[in-house]
């Protein structure tokens, strides 16, 4: 990662770091040369790198303006979510707490003292009627999640120092210990069980290292407002499981197609939430972004 000597003497609170992209982000910024390095969870969790990651209860203002003012960070890349499309459907009071009322409560930390919040949002934002969403379209949410999402994006587009980071789906193994669902698919797979896949829902998916490695060259601009993050390549779930299968050296007769309507779902999914990256080309000029099958291979 290029360009972070400003960047490494910054404290830098990683929220969700004991989540998969909080992994890979925490990962990332210490490789980047980042001395200081927050990174939270909502439990315990081992000292991973050196540092425990402290248990902040986001939805818990008193305990997260005191663990804040302790840190003093520079920057917040809030990594933390309840990020189950589902856990919201099921939850959805819960779902607005973890995703907006956290958001409200590091937000206003960061207003009272001018400080940069970097929020990860998603492409579920977007309804899925017409794919290569860019970010000035408005989000127009279809799913409980998106609809949380949507509207932790307001509460960080009003802040001064805010930057909504709209991530594409996100794949690559688990460095958290948990099984994500990309791991689930691959243990299934190598286990010689077929696995089914919609082919009729689209997203531009990136590598959870290469997302890592934009985050923290993101956090390095002064980009404010909105950015899309995602792949190159508009991709099925079947598609892009079919080309990690190639990468894997996994039978890819294993890889069965099937479609939204054929399976009974809690809650209406997008068709075709690609989003369109060109605003992050320009602002991150050389920016490498591998294809599926390369960022399987070189784990980025
Ligand atoms: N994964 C994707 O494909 C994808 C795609 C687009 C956008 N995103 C966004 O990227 C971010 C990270 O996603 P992920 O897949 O890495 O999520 P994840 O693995 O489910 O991790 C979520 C993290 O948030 C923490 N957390 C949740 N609620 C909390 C609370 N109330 N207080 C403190 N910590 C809390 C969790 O802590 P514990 O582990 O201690 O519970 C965990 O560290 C989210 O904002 C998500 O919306 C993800």
């Amino acid at each position: 990662v290029d360009g972070l000597r400003g960047l490494s003497i910054m404290p830098i609170v990683v929220t969700g770091a004991t989540g998969q992209l909080g992994h890979y982000v925490v990962d990332e910024l210490l490789t980047a040369g980042v001395d200081d390095v927050i990174p939270w969870g909502r439990s315990p969790a081992p000292a991973r790198w050196g540092v425990p990651a402290a248990a902040v209860e986001l939805t818990n203002e008193r305990s997260v303006v005191s663990a804040l003012d302790q840190a003093d960070p520079e920057v917040i890349i809030h990594a933390a979510a309840m990020s189950s499309a589902e856990a919201v459907h099921l939850d959805p009071r819960a779902g607005w707490a973890d995703n907006v009322e956290a958001t409200r409560i590091l937000a206003g930390w960061c207003r009272h003292r001018g400080r940069r919040l970097l929020l990860t949002s998603t492409d579920l934002v977007f309804d899925g009627e017409r794919g290569w969403y860019r970010e000035v379209d408005p989000p127009t949410p279809i799913m409980a999640y998106g609809r949380t999402k949507a509207a932790a994006e307001e509460v960080v587009r009003e802040l001064p120092g805010g930057l909504v980071i709209r991530i594409s789906l996100l794949f690559g193994p688990s460095r958290s210990g948990r099984e994500s669902f990309y791991d689930r698919s691959v243990r299934e797979l190598r286990a010689g069980r077929p696995q089914a896949f919609f082919e009729d829902e689209f997203r531009t998916p990136l590598h959870y290292a290469t997302a890592a490695c934009i985050l923290v060259r993101l956090t390095k601009s002064q980009a404010r407002g909105v950015i899309h993050v995602g792949g190159t390549e508009r991709l099925s779930r079947y598609g892009l499981m079919s080309r990690a299968a190639v990468s894997l050296g996994i039978d890819p007769g294993l890889i069965r197609s099937n479609r939204r309507a054929e399976v009974v779902l809690p809650e209406p999914r997008p068709a075709d939430v690609s989003l369109d990256t060109t605003l992050l080309g320009t602002l991150l000029p050389g920016l490498e972004r591998p294809a599926v099958d390369a960022a399987i291979r070189t784990g980025s």
